[in-house]
């Protein structure tokens, strides 16, 4: 905007452009459609398994069977897209299970692509669902401290990534928060041969409170500590662009803000500063807020859900990664 239009036309009544339905749509400046949206799956190993996540009501941990029934139900809807998670069978502190080439992300991607070749299956790259101590890294403890470390963590990050490109996954979305990890992950690719499968970092990425549910559906509370020495401070909004900035720099092809909601202004200011495809990932309890609050009778889930898809559109998001897909690819058909 160069001029205040108010200046300039003293009559404007912005009521004269809302009058009726078709009016507010022809003037309507952001538009929320199921082909940008992406559906996250729990598996894990298993037959006819449908376990559900308490606090994440609609929310299950599948078995690989189970999982291709929902994915085939989310793309019957429109949605595109699924994010994988797995949960191993056992753990250790090496998360072999990350990057064994049978794993249950391994196996179930194999599965996805065969039965639905057009299902985009983008996999989810970390290690601390396969850790004995949930850590997204390796653990270094002695008498006093407990550190994460850092660059031995992204041999494992880049292995388990090559062996879901191997599996067959379209995209893979390192969320670990590694310093360097889209490098990493990207050489390993190219070296193996992946050089056309694309990376979407979770590129600022916030220790968050918001990830409660999630880590009863993934299994992957850590054991002691937290993730603040890894994931970002809340407070810093700067830092968030320095994040990004980092991982184009390394490679990365679509770059995500995680929280979505509570976050606006970050995904906003990543839009306009790199207008990189710009995903964002409304987490487990934006998820589970609403289906609480609709359970009480205390708000409109449909309108809820609709308007903060909506409002994560016109912040910026050409992607968006929500529990709430294939509900909202329902509501979306009936509009
Ligand atoms: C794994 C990972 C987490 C989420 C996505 N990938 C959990 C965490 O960082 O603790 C959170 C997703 C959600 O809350 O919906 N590193």
């Amino acid at each position: 905007m160069n001029s205040h239009p108010l200046g300039q036309f003293p009559s404007y009544r912005p009521r004269r452009l809302r009058q009726s339905p078709v009016l507010r749509r022809m003037v309507s400046e952001t538009q929320l459609s199921v082909t940008q949206l992406v559906l996250p799956l729990f598996v894990r190993a298993g037959r006819k398994l449908r376990h559900p996540i308490s606090a994440m009501p609609g929310v299950f941990q599948l078995s690989p069977d189970e999982l291709v029934r929902e994915a085939t139900l989310a793309y019957e809807l429109g949605v595109p897209a699924v994010l994988l998670f797995g949960i191993p069978e056992t753990k250790d502190v090496r998360a072999s299970g990350a990057y064994a080439a049978n794993g249950i992300v391994q196996q179930a991607v194999r599965r996805l692509k065969k039965e639905l070749p057009q299902l985009l299956v983008i996999t989810d790259v970390c290690l601390c669902e396969y850790m004995a101590h949930g850590h997204c890294g390796i653990v270094q403890q002695d008498r006093h401290h407990t550190r994460i470390l850092n660059d031995p963590s992204l041999k494992l990050l880049a292995r388990a990534a090559a062996s879901h490109a191997e599996a067959g996954a379209d995209i893979v979305a390192p969320s670990d928060m590694m310093d360097g990890r889209v490098r990493a992950i990207r050489e390993q690719l190219d070296k193996q041969g992946f050089a056309d499968t694309p990376i979407m970092s979770y590129a600022a990425k916030f220790s968050s409170a918001f990830y409660g549910p999630f880590r009863e559906a993934a299994e992957s509370a850590p054991q002691f500590g937290d993730r603040r020495s890894y994931q970002m401070d809340p407070a810093n909004a700067n830092e968030a662009l320095r994040e990004v900035a980092l991982d184009i720099q390394e490679g990365a092809d679509i770059v995500m803000v995680k929280p979505a909601l509570a976050y606006l202004d970050i995904l906003h200011r990543v839009k306009t500063e790199f207008g990189y495809p710009t995903a964002a990932y409304a987490v487990s309890a934006e998820y589970s807020m609403v289906k609480a609050a609709a359970a009480n009778g205390w708000i409109d889930e449909r309108a809820v859900t609709l308007e903060s898809l909506l409002a994560m559109r016109r912040a910026g998001a050409d992607i968006i990664i929500t529990y709430a897909a294939m509900d909202a690819a329902r509501w979306l058909k009936e509009k």
